[in-house]
């Protein structure tokens, strides 16, 4: 608990969040996307600033409002979202709640593609887009004391989660079965379990807010028994 300020127990703190989606440009006026509102990212932001960190949330494009006391960066593609956070370190944590594209279109159309015919559809090349998790994960210099990812799985969700947590190199990852609870991407409500080298807590269905609210508290956890 910090004695100066016992209600900001992150006060001093710095905090990187992204959030929403990326959006990948096929043509001047057309886009590979997904469905993330950035509600999720966007909770755990206010949380942490609530808490007394000073927060910076890297934003893909999403319809909601910049929230108060917080400096949001607004970003379009995966590449742009990788440059923001690398320009806002160093931090003490990292919460990567982003749905970045894993691919771009390579062959990007100057000018908007036409119809013209049935039999000459378009054919898109893509290439991979830099994993901005597992790049803050495993920096040299500078990488954050925590580093939080999320995992969106429909499938053997938390044998893939600890297997990603692994693979990328960060501390913790909070998962989500996004096929059998429905209505979570994009929804209103999350259920998670968050995964860390010394085992799982799993956290029932609740509002992203409250889901924010718990992650946070968590995060406040982690850095008291740091400062012992
Ligand atoms: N992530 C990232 N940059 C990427 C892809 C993912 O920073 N290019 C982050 C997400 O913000 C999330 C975590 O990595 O915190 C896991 O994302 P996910 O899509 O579940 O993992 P992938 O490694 O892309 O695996 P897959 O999509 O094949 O399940
Ligand atoms: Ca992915």
């Amino acid at each position: 608990r910090n004695i100066l300020a016992p209600d900001r127990p992150l006060e001093g703190k710095k905090a990187l969040v992204t959030a929403g989606p990326t959006f990948e440009p096929i043509d001047p006026i057309r886009f590979i996307g997904n469905y993330s509102s950035g509600r999720q990212g966007y909770a755990i932001a206010e949380s942490l600033r609530d808490a007394g960190a000073e927060v910076t949330l890297i934003s893909g494009p999403v319809s909601l409002s910049p929230p108060d006391n917080i400096n949001t960066v607004k970003v379009r593609t995966a590449n742009e979202m990788l440059d923001a956070c690398l320009a806002h370190l160093p931090v003490d944590m990292a919460v990567m709640t982003a749905a970045v594209s894993d691919w771009r279109v390579r062959n990007i159309a100057k000018h908007k593609i036409k119809k013209t015919a049935d039999i000459l559809l378009p054919i898109l090349e893509m290439e991979i887009n830099p994993d901005i998790l597992a790049k803050i994960s495993q920096l040299k210099n500078n990488r954050p004391k925590l580093v939080i990812g999320f995992a969106a799985e429909t499938e053997n969700h938390l044998k893939n989660a600890v297997d990603k947590r692994i693979r990328k190199g960060c501390d913790w990852i909070v998962v989500n079965d996004v096929r059998s609870s429905t209505n979570i991407m994009g929804g209103s409500e999350n259920e998670v379990t968050i995964l860390s080298s010394f085992g799982k807590q799993h956290f029932e269905r609740a509002s992203k807010e409250k889901i924010g609210y718990l992650l946070t508290q968590e995060i406040i956890t982690f850095f008291k028994s740091e400062n012992r």
